[in-house]
């Protein structure tokens, strides 16, 4: 019988998870009501008019995207689910209430410092004003320091799916924000769209001295190839680090070029078990690991997938990777090591 105390009290930095992954049904719920937007999901804009029917909505997500099931009222992908939760949003407010709301579950598990990603253009291409956005976010994150001890810095992820030129213009339109801001990603829809697509923001990114990272999805269409790009070319010798990544583990040398240059991995077991057997997931990050690759758990999107949080991916990395105790510490160590806090400041992290 292991002992969850031991995760539950350790002090942890999560360094992979979607501000807006972890709208609940509850603040979603509020958020319909208070703004006056009906809750409707999928691409039959199915109305819900209850609390239940939004929990149920939760319950019913199945694939990342796309039509998730023949029956598509049974059914949400992801990022309908995902995206739809986006419109709720309008008001410094709303911001404020959805750091916060992380913020507080992030205390509750010893989360000492954290970098979460906001997506910028789900809110610009609605018309949100990138002031409202961060000033929202600022105002948690504040408040997030002084009164839960929770320390944080954002990362701003574009959206693949969208152009290099709207990523430009929103990484542009969001500079006045750099002293919140530690680093640019890339997330959304992998399909086709490569991070060498967006090398020019990575080169202007990587020269501004922003970190830079981007999401590999598992068993995406090309998966190797852009594993290589975000290792070897983004911002010009590589990014920081890489998102998910799992499948450098198929290539023994991406984990040589990843050990070689020290880039750290961010992975959510949570996440991939909702589409991948058990044994594609559990004996990569055992690779991973025992590689010496700095390989960090997190939960990407908690509220969206049945509510597992950075807790909940660590207590199922250890059961399924056997994890003792002390290679829980060092999990915990390598998030330190590859996280984006001042150097001179890590060592009051944990
Ligand atoms: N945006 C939010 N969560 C994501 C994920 N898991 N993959 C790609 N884009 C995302
Ligand atoms: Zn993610």
């Amino acid at each position: 019988e292991a002992n969850d105390q031991f995760v539950v009290e350790i002090p942890k930095v999560e360094l992979h998870v979607h501000i807006e992954g972890t709208m609940t049904p509850e603040l979603r719920w509020q958020l319909s009501l208070r703004n006056g937007i009906p809750l409707a999901v999928g691409p039959q804009k199915t109305v819900l008019d209850s609390l239940e029917k939004v929990r149920q909505i939760y319950k019913q997500i199945r694939g990342r995207i796309g039509a998730a099931s023949a029956d598509q009222k049974l059914h949400f992908t992801f990022f309908e689910a995902y995206y739809g939760g986006f419109d709720l949003l309008q008001t410094e407010q709303d911001y404020y209430e959805l750091a916060m709301n992380y913020f507080e579950r992030a205390a509750q598990m010893n989360v000492r410092y954290c970098e979460p990603f906001f997506d910028i253009q789900g809110h610009s291409r609605r018309g949100i004003p990138v002031t409202v956005v961060m000033n929202g976010f600022k105002k948690a994150q504040i408040e997030a320091e002084e009164r839960l001890n929770v320390k944080s810095q954002w990362i701003m992820c574009m959206l693949r799916d969208m152009s290099p030129e709207s990523a430009m213009e929103n990484y542009i339109a969001a500079l006045p924000f750099r002293d919140m801001i530690v680093g640019i990603g890339l997330d959304s829809d992998e399909k086709d769209h490569p991070p060498s697509l967006f090398k020019e923001l990575f080169l202007r990114a990587r020269a501004d001295g922003f970190k830079l990272t981007s999401h590999c999805d598992f068993h995406q269409k090309d998966t190797h190839d852009h594993i290589r790009q975000v290792v070897e070319e983004v911002g010009g010798k590589g990014a920081d680090r890489i998102d998910h990544g799992m499948n450098a583990t198929d290539r023994s040398e991406l984990m040589g070029l990843i050990k070689e240059r020290d880039i750290g991995m961010t992975v959510c077991p949570c996440a991939y078990i909702r589409h991948q057997p058990v044994v594609e997931v559990f004996p990569r990050i055992r690779k991973l690991f025992d590689a010496g690759i700095k390989v960090t758990i997190a939960s990407d999107d908690p509220a969206y997938m049945e509510d597992n949080w950075v807790l909940h991916n660590l207590l199922m990395a250890r059961d399924k990777c056997s994890f003792t105790d002390k290679e829980i510490v060092q999990l915990q160590r390598n998030a330190v090591s590859i996280c984006w806090a001042p150097e001179n400041s890590k060592q009051t992290l944990l």
